[in-house]
């Protein structure tokens, strides 16, 4: 049975209710729905709009839904949406009574709260799989201090860095996103039930009371901006946008250092898959499968970005069409996250590789400038030189680590033997002591504050 039906004379036809319909999608609600129900039917006994006995009847045959929806033994099926289904299911349970649970409440005030509880119950579970990420990165970054890779600006060679370092890069993104999806849940957490349909109700209800039973922190304060506020839906869309953009980034990362041209990282046979034609073949799916996944997620963004703009206030069906965008964000990032995870905790590192690549180009060549400026050279002075030694080099098949005292001293005076330890790249990644640099020391540095931050995080 439809909610709405009394003011017509003709059935709607099956493709218009095929087409409006929703619950193919937004059963996934349904805990969050019967809590919010149970919630506004308590306060509806409390502030007694209806009898203290309808209101606990109304309350038992929720909980009992809930617990037969969970059991499996009540499909969610046969009805508009999943308010539809559960109001049904109540009047078939306890008849007229069940009728009153939509005392005071529209559809519009109720699916609202229904998103944002759900929403919030999402970026619990997305933070916390965050965490286990960063986690896994900071046993990488702890295992790996003393390792020396390339650093690379335009993926070309540019300065030595350890290899902690580098994975510490990701931590501090994906700390950022925990900021971001924490700031996000604020909010989120603001109660729009009781708004109506649009324009508030007049009965004396306690917003309050529905507000503390649901734990939300706040309720809305207009209700025509509360129905049809969707802003926390693009939000949280956009935090997994950035979130798998940071995971993307990764994924790119890790194929190109997988590559037999590279050979910095090993992915797991585990995670890998083989070729149908090239027995050889071991292809990083995963990763460029998650690179791909980000695609969706923007799209999704996109969709919800669209549906928002140009809406006249207040409530529009349009806004159905942001539970697919979220569901699916949702989804992928979950997904992203359990397995990259699981990629990396499987992942490994060829040291030795990384550390001759580093040595092997001209990695240290701002070493040699800086070297110069402290023996009182002007650093563009210092730059032009050092670029004539690397070109020296490269003409004749040489390396700055093996290039002699004499040919250094015969482009500046100022060379002494010191320069021979300063182009090393294990000399050249200890020297940048500074806050944030690779030396050992800052690398640590770096790990502990990425593990307090991470914990004041997951404190509040
Ligand atoms: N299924 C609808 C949605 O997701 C529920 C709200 C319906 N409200 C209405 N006025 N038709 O937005």
């Amino acid at each position: 049975m439809k909610l709405w039906e009394g003011r017509f004379t003709q059935p709607s036809a099956k493709s218009a209710d095929d087409f409006n319909q929703s619950l193919s999608f937004d059963y996934k609600l349904y805990w969050h729905d019967i809590l919010a129900s149970i919630a506004h039917a308590k306060m509806l006994g409390e502030t007694q709009i209806i009898t203290k006995e309808e209101s606990e009847k109304i309350s038992d045959a929720l909980v009992n839904i809930l617990a037969d929806i969970e059991k499996g033994t009540l499909p969610i099926e046969g009805a508009e949406d999943i308010h539809t289904f559960v109001e049904n299911e109540l009047t078939k349970r306890i008849g007229a009574t069940g009728k009153k649970l939509h005392t005071a409440r529209s559809r519009n005030d109720q699916v609202a709260t229904d998103m944002r509880l759900y929403t919030k119950d999402s970026i619990v579970n997305v933070c916390d799989q965050i965490k286990a990420l960063i986690t896994t990165l900071l046993d990488i970054a702890n295992n790996n201090v003393r390792f020396i890779m390339p650093g690379y600006t335009h993926l070309q060679k540019a300065q030595p860095i350890s290899v902690a370092q580098y994975v510490n890069a990701y931590s501090e993104m994906f700390l950022r996103d925990l900021e971001r999806f924490t700031d996000c849940y604020k909010r989120t957490d603001v109660m729009p039930l009781g708004s109506g349909a649009l324009a508030g109700t007049d009965f004396p209800i306690d917003r309050r009371m529905t507000a503390s039973l649901l734990s939300f922190s706040e309720i809305s304060q207009n209700s025509v901006d509360a129905v049809s506020d969707r802003d926390f839906v693009a939000e949280y869309i956009f935090c997994c946008s950035l979130l798998m953009a940071h995971l993307s980034r990764f994924c790119e990362d890790l194929i190109i250092y997988s590559s037999e041209e590279f050979g910095f990282v090993e992915i797991a046979d585990g995670y890998t898959t083989g070729s149908s034609i090239m027995p050889q073949k071991k292809n990083p799916d995963i990763p460029e499968l998650v690179r791909g996944k980000t695609g969706r997620v923007y799209g999704d963004l996109t969709a919800i970005l669209t549906v928002i703009k140009g809406l006249p206030l207040s409530y529009d069906k349009d806004l159905q069409e942001d539970k697919e965008a979220l569901f699916d964000a949702e989804d992928t990032v979950l997904g992203c996250l359990n397995i990259f995870n699981e990629l990396l905790q499987n992942l490994s590192f060829d040291t030795r590789k990384m550390r001759n690549a580093a040595a092997g180009g001209f990695a240290t060549a701002t070493d040699v400038a800086d070297y110069l400026v402290q023996k009182g050279m002007p650093f563009r002075d210092a730059h032009a030189v050092t670029g004539q030694i690397v070109r020296y080099c490269i003409e004749n098949g040489k390396t700055l680590e093996r290039l002699e005292l004499h040919v250094y001293q015969s482009f500046s005076t100022l060379f002494e033997e010191d320069i021979l330890q300063c182009v090393k790249v294990g000399r050249s990644v200890e020297a940048r002591k500074v806050i944030g640099g690779s030396a050992r020391s800052a690398v640590r540095e770096n790990i502990r504050s990425i593990t307090r931050r991470l914990n004041r995080m997951f404190k509040e």
